[in-house]
């Protein structure tokens, strides 16, 4: 039986890469693990021993706050609808929403960022060691780029963006951002790390702590040693401050002056600059999946349907640049009182950021040992950001009276929507009735009416 080995094992090594590259960060192993950065934090759950001091005691992650102790505003952050302060030498300001200071990030693999560039203001070259990013242009003008690794020729992919552009910039490439336009920039971003790591170039080579031998940099980039050795007098400080989130201030100790600066790739999004995202795609293959389909993010999808909402989705079906990358983005409009219904993502978790508008948001959590399925709600308005964990049912409402518009990110290139109505009631072929009608504890007349009904999706 040799020819079915051959598959069997194509299959194996196929199915191992897909574990490796769909996500960075490990997987959770529960509904969620809000991050303690102190352990002191959750006292109760933690021995300290005051004679020898806090213990130092490191992770590859950070220790969970009891579930116990978990509450809906470990998963919501405030702040990033106000600018960042772009008056320093780059002209740049960069907001993070990481594990650092947003617990309930943690596991989830995933941060957020805001930047404002001010008119030149650049993010200067830089890698993200742990996390590829999408970059979302909200309003002005933006040139940005990536260089690829020797393999690829050290080409560089750039490309000019406007609002409602996006760029994608692929896990520890070399990227910039500079404001080319006469007017302020703003920008966010998303990365599928819940922390991406940041070194900015100029800073790693020549600001490196101690400094690097200057005969080896004098080599490497042919300089003459003395301006290398000026070069690393230079103070390459940071110039971005992390402080816009209620947890920054609330742990304000250990994250005045996270700086952060984090951005990183992006490969682009306009159908029209397609040609750079196929450069980019591993698999040809992919581009056949490109329709015509062109979504723009800033122009509002139509919300005139039954649910009130519009997901305009770019995932690796919109946009090819992103496979093998484990990250994707959505614009989510709502009409008033419209709402994005209970629904889960099999393959991602979502941080989700208001635009405009005030939104209900709100997850559930899985069967717990205890039987609870907790609700966790948060009535989010503009600059606000929530975090729904892999797989959990969640939902949000637009309670305001004007139309509420929301960006999300989600740690994979293909997250996957079952909206649970249309998954229960209206799957083809139907779900035997007694079943449901046992299940969900109604006459079996009301899920067979309910089967017929049209279960349309946003
Ligand atoms: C950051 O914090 C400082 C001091 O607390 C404050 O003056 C500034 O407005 C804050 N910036 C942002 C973007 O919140
Ligand atoms: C969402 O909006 C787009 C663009 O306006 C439209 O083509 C699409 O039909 C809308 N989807 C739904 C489910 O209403």
């Amino acid at each position: 039986m040799k020819w079915i080995k051959f598959p069997l094992i194509t299959l194996a090594i196929f199915s191992l890469a897909i574990s490796l590259v769909s996500a960075y960060d490990p997987s959770p192993l529960q509904d969620f693990c809000v991050a303690i950065n102190n352990l002191k934090d959750d006292s109760k759950d933690i021995i300290e021993d005051k004679s020898k001091g806090p213990f130092d005691v490191y992770t590859n992650g950070k220790f969970c706050k009891s579930p116990k102790l978990t509450n809906p505003n470990d998963f919501f952050s405030s702040g990033l609808n106000s600018p960042g302060d772009t008056n320093n030498p780059l002209g740049s300001s960069v907001t993070t929403l990481n594990v650092d200071n947003f617990g309930g990030l943690n596991t989830l693999g995933l941060s957020l960022v805001r930047i404002d560039y001010a008119p030149n203001g650049v993010n200067p070259p830089h890698s993200h060691p742990r996390a590829s990013e999408i970059l979302a242009l909200t309003v002005g003008t933006l040139y940005v780029g990536f260089v690829s690794s020797a393999q690829d020729g050290n080409r560089l992919y750039a490309k000019v963006l406007n609002a409602g552009d996006l760029f994608v910039f692929p896990i520890g490439l070399v990227h910039f951002e500079f404001n080319i336009g006469k007017t302020p920039v703003v920008a966010f971003t998303v990365l599928n790390s819940q922390n991406p790591g940041l070194a900015t170039t100029a800073n790693t080579v020549f600001g490196s702590n101690p400094p690097i031998n200057p005969d080896i940099l004098a080599k490497a980039f042919k300089l003459d040693k003395k301006i290398v050795e000026n070069l690393q007098k230079q103070r390459f400080g940071v110039h971005l401050f992390l402080n816009s989130s209620t947890k920054a201030k609330k742990n304000k100790k250990k994250n005045t002056l996270i700086l952060a600066r984090y951005h990183i790739l992006n490969i682009e999004k306009k159908m029209k600059g397609m040609h750079y995202l196929l450069a980019v795609a591993t698999l040809a293959v992919a581009a056949s999946v490109v329709s015509a389909y062109d979504p723009r993010l800033n122009i509002p999808g139509n919300t005139m349907n039954p649910v009130g909402s519009n997901v305009t989705t770019v995932n690796v079906g919109t946009l090819p640049g992103l496979n093998t990358l484990g990250i994707s983005l959505v614009r989510i409009d709502y009409a008033p009182y419209g709402q994005n219904p209970p629904h889960t993502h099999p393959r991602a978790s979502e941080i989700l950021v208001v635009v405009e508008g005030t939104l209900y948001v709100g997850f559930v959590t899985s069967n717990q040992a205890d039987g609870k399925n907790l609700l966790f709600t948060k009535i989010l308005n503009k600059g606000d950001v929530f975090v729904f964990p892999i797989g959990l049912i969640h939902f949000q409402l637009n309670i305001g009276k004007t139309p509420a518009v929301a960006f999300a990110g989600l740690s994979s290139q293909n997250p996957g929507v079952i909206t649970i109505a249309n998954a229960v009631f209206g799957a083809t072929p139907p779900i035997n009735a007694d079943l449901l009608a046992r299940a969900f504890r109604l006459d079996k007349n009301i899920v067979l009416d309910l089967q017929k009904q049209f279960w349309s999706s946003n």
